[in-house]
């Protein structure tokens, strides 16, 4: 019979893995040679002459260079000797004389909440809220939004109440189910360890993913309170460039619709939804990304983007015209659609209707046809100057397109348009992109002078911060707090190197297998062992200097979104006088770390 559900603590893992030495472990069954800071040996795990398995002592991890294997002592025993995982435990624990404390969990299903789970009692908990005789209010206000009953319904659209623990008390507050709600971004935790509901008073909306699991939420605000609207912060499970608000209900009412609006909010979703238009997607805060349009292409063969009339309106759209060429092939078709200015696609659709918006939809001009639209508004062709201007600014855009009749026409509309030929033009183009690979070579935003060997080519400072922290779990505590503790912001990777920050702290982890041993079985798990190996062949001082450079980008980053968050409002509505103060200082402060 199958032992009783019998769970190792995890601090006692720590524990071992901080204690034990992998070098001892290995040789006392491979024999290992010193080689420089290093330990090495023929790969006892595939067939060699030369060694290539090599053991860190500083990071007690093994990894062979020939057949890529890799882990801690507790992943050696479980490889070399075939020991099942709490086998392997035990034999550590065995070797440094301690016992293993069971904890005994019967149910362990009971204990608590894993994140998905408080998602989805959250989102039932605020529908409920929303229902409440006392909360007539939150359906005032839906009533002057306009969304009706069968929208709320379909979107699952809820309301969070005011207070700051009623989820955390609703959801019960197991040890196990307070880490989900943390993890989940539901609540937020204070300096002094206590937790709060990170959504007050506001009107919920569930983000969910194809499968219609819930994986975070936007909240807008009542009135004109700030931030309008609030969205779950970035988690591993849950990543704004990748999903989009709509897609799980507009694939429920047409697995393969014929085509998806792409518009910016919630509302514009809700709204369309409501007049009959059951295909849009919004992005979720961030720019459209080539995932969000790649996973859009699975479902449907044609691309409308909404854009507001505006200067912010038209920048978006060239930004999503960037991004979504590549993506062209032959049989994909894309339509870039613009609501006369002042309008969004709810109220435009709330005052003409779905036909009107349909009517709207059908004069828009093809993605190509705005690139050739939006070059001849810009640049007068009338001149030799004009003509040459026309051609360097739309051949690298041409250039982006995937071979094919598409590509092929473009070319000829530009030949046509500037009075050459195709064969000119595509040998043109490959000359621009001969200088652009020398230009990008020497970046002008890089220092003059360079190190042989830097840290940080042609990694983001966000990889290189989750690396060498995976190697040097000491420079843990060198991440200041407004990176540690930034909420709100789309800065990739950011939710994972706080997970892995804060558990360095609290669980003391020492060295690069007692870290990785936490992603055991998870999905980063391989992603991270990679970023634990890269070779950076300097000391730890430089390693740490290039950790301190590292923060100083990800600050300017988030500093960044900031900023761009305050003038994305400003050139949309007014910005409050405190908001204006916050925006000057953020701006000197830029200043300051250029
Ligand atoms: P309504 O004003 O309710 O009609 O919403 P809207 O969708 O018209 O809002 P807006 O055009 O201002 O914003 C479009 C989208 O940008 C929203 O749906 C959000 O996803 C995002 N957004 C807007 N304001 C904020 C904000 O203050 N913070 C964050 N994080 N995202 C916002
Ligand atoms: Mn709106």
């Amino acid at each position: 019979m199958k032992a009783k559900s019998a769970r190792i603590p995890r601090a006692f893992i720590d524990d071992i893995l901080n204690r034990v030495d992998i070098v001892e472990v290995i040789d006392s069954r491979v024999q290992l040679k010193k080689k420089g800071a290093n330990y090495g040996a023929c790969c006892p795990f595939h067939n060699e002459n030369t060694p290539s398995f090599s053991v860190s002592q500083t990071k007690q991890f093994y990894y062979c260079f020939g057949c890529g294997v890799s882990g801690n002592a507790i992943s050696f025993l479980m490889e070399y000797d075939k020991m099942t995982f709490v086998e392997a435990v035990k034999a550590l624990a065995d070797k440094i004389g301690v016992q293993i404390p069971q904890e005994h969990m019967p149910e362990q299903r009971q204990v608590g909440l894993n994140v998905y789970e408080v998602l989805d009692k959250a989102k039932t908990f605020y529908t409920q809220q929303l229902a409440k005789p006392a909360h007539q209010m939150a359906r005032d206000y839906m009533t002057t939004r306009g969304i009706s009953d069968a929208c709320k319904e379909r979107y699952a659209i809820g309301y969070a109440p005011p207070g700051w623990d009623n989820l955390l008390k609703h959801t019960g507050d197991s040890p196990q189910t307070k880490k989900a709600l943390l993890e989940a971004g539901l609540v937020i935790r204070k300096d002094t360890g206590s937790m709060y509901d990170r959504f007050r008073d506001r009107l919920m909306f569930p983000i969910r993913d194809r499968r219609g699991r819930t994986l975070g939420f936007g909240g807008r605000v009542f009135g004109d309170g700030e931030p309008k609207y609030l969205n779950s912060p970035e988690t591993t499970a849950f990543q704004k460039g990748r999903e989009l608000y709509g897609l799980y209900e507009a694939l429920q009412a047409a697995r393969h619709p014929e085509l998806f609006y792409v518009v910016e909010g919630y509302m514009d979703v809700v709204a369309l939804a409501d007049a009959g238009i059951d295909n849009a997607v919004a992005t979720l805060g961030t720019a459209t990304s080539a995932e969000h349009i790649h996973s859009l292409f699975r479902y449907a063969s044609h691309i409308v983007f909404c854009f507001d009339g505006d200067r912010a309106g038209r920048e978006a759209a060239w930004r999503a015209l960037k991004v979504t060429l590549p993506l062209m092939n032959d049989g994909r078709e894309a339509t870039i659609m613009f609501m006369p200015e002042g309008d969004d696609p709810d109220t435009y659709v709330k005052q003409h209707s779905q036909a009107g918006f349909e009517a709207l939809r059908n004069e828009s001009p093809s993605l190509i046809e705005w690139l050739f639209e939006r070059l001849l508004d810009k640049i007068n062709t009338n001149s030799l100057e004009g003509v040459a201007k026309f051609i360097n600014q739309a051949l690298p855009l041409l250039g982006k397109l995937p071979a094919g009749v598409l590509a092929d026409l473009a070319f000829e509309r530009l030949a046509k348009l500037t009075r050459t030929n195709v064969a000119e033009l595509k040998s043109r183009l490959s000359h621009l992109r001969r200088i652009g690979e020398g230009a990008s070579q020497d970046e002008p935003k890089a220092p003059p002078v360079r190190r042989p060997k830097v840290a940080s080519t042609r990694r983001t400072p966000m990889q290189l911060l989750v690396s060498l922290i995976l190697q040097f779990p000491e420079f843990a505590a060198e991440l200041p707090n407004d990176i540690l503790y930034a909420s709100d912001s789309d800065v990739r990777g950011l939710a994972l190197l706080q997970t892995l920050v804060l558990m360095i702290r609290e669980q003391r982890l020492a060295n690069t297998g007692a870290v990785l041993e936490c992603w055991r079985d998870k999905p980063e798990a391989k992603m991270l062992t990679k970023l634990a190996l890269i070779d950076y062949n300097l000391d730890k001082d430089s390693l740490l200097n290039e950790f301190k450079g590292a923060v100083g980008k990800v600050e300017h980053e988030l500093l960044g979104e900031a900023i761009e968050r305050l003038m994305t409002k400003a050139a949309l509505e007014q910005l409050t006088d405190a908001e204006k103060v916050e925006l000057n200082q953020l701006l000197m402060q830029q200043q300051r770390l250029a």
